[in-house]
């Protein structure tokens, strides 16, 4: 039997969401991952570091025993957040960061942010207490193509942040594109990036061509192929800025089929998988440990993890749905197989 052994992976960027879709979500990521970045629009949004340790307890509440898992509460940026609320999640050990959502730009982001200009004295703060800022990067302009939305963020938004608060630590979320690529190579070390398993394996004629395939819509979209091969060599090439986060991001059924589907891909229940497939078709298996272990981790200036979750040579298929206590949820990459899974 083939095996290859990591250390236990992180996840840095994932949805759980709350109540009774938790009994399905944690167990499902805590098999896996040491720690997870968990992102805070709920509705209403996670804003108060009160609200996060709330939330904290619910998930906790839903760990197996024998799991140890730690949630990491990313508290959602708005035009309410001040400096000393930045100064409060400085202080917390299970705060991480602040998430940035332009408002309206994906899954229940109506809460966030209209003007970037206007956080300034925010951003200060945070670069000040040497707390990150988590950005979902896409403007929301009407009158941009969805497809460019990644590029004119970057443009219009982070290479002036980025600028004025040299810095300031940032991770640029599942990023999407060469544009995006460009921009953290040619940043400092204080400029990171997540990628998702989806943006990795995957481009936009796996959601358009054939036929509309809802549970590959995710956002930011997926982009052309030329975008997906820049992803691909940026991961491949072992810098350390760039790094797992799955934005696993579940959506009952019925959410996503149907006239106005839900963005976002449930990816949990393969998640380290479908990395260990992407690694393994470039035959670079052995830099998974890092992408998935490693770079985070020193991003974030953590410890790495010690303890190892071991992959197992043998093809599975995803299962095609997974019950949930609001209906089934059809995961990412469902019935669909691949060629490693975790040791039970
Ligand atoms: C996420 C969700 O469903 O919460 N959806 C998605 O398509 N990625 C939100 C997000 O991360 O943009
Ligand atoms: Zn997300």
């Amino acid at each position: 039997m083939q095996t290859f052994t990591i250390p236990t992976p992180d996840d840095w960027h994932l949805h759980l969401r709350d109540e009774a879709m938790l009994a399905t979500t944690v167990p499902a990521s805590a098999a896996v991952f040491n720690r997870a970045v968990i992102m805070p629009n709920l509705v209403p949004p996670v804003t108060t570091v009160e609200a996060a340790m709330a939330y904290r307890q619910r998930i906790l509440q839903q760990l197996p025993e024998t799991y140890r898992f730690q949630p990491m509460m990313a508290l959602y940026l708005t035009a309410e957040t001040t400096p000393e609320l930045v100064a409060e999640a400085a202080a917390n050990e299970h705060i991480i960061g602040f998430k940035l959502y332009p408002s309206g730009a994906t899954t229940n982001s109506a809460a966030g942010v209209k003007s970037v200009d206007a956080l300034a004295p925010v951003l200060e703060a945070m670069q000040q207490h040497e707390v990150p800022l988590l950005v979902h990067g896409e403007v929301t302009d009407a009158d941009v193509d969805i497809f460019d939305r990644e590029k004119v963020f970057i443009d219009r938004h982070l290479r002036p942040i980025t600028e004025k608060f040299p810095t300031l630590r940032l991770v640029l979320e599942h990023i999407t594109t060469a544009d995006a690529v460009a921009f953290v190579e040619e940043s400092s070390e204080y400029v990171a990036a997540t990628m998702t398993p989806q943006h990795l394996l995957m481009n936009r004629n796996d959601l358009l061509v054939g036929g509309v395939r809802p549970h590959n819509y995710c956002l930011p979209i997926l982009k052309r192929r030329s975008h997906q091969m820049e992803l691909q060599r940026a991961a491949l090439s072992g810098n350390p800025k760039f790094f797992l986060g799955t934005d696993s991001a579940p959506h009952t059924q019925d959410k996503k089929e149907t006239a106005c589907g839900c963005a976002g891909c449930y990816s949990a229940p393969a998640a380290i998988e479908l990395y260990a497939e992407f690694f393994d078709a470039h035959g670079a298996l052995d830099k998974l440990a890092d992408f998935a272990s490693g770079f985070g981790a020193d991003f974030y200036r953590m410890p790495r993890n010690t303890n190892e979750l071991t992959l197992v040579k043998e093809t599975w298929q995803v299962p095609a749905t997974v019950d949930t206590a609001n209906g089934p949820m059809v995961p990412y990459w469902s019935g669909e197989s691949l060629n490693w899974k975790v040791q039970s």
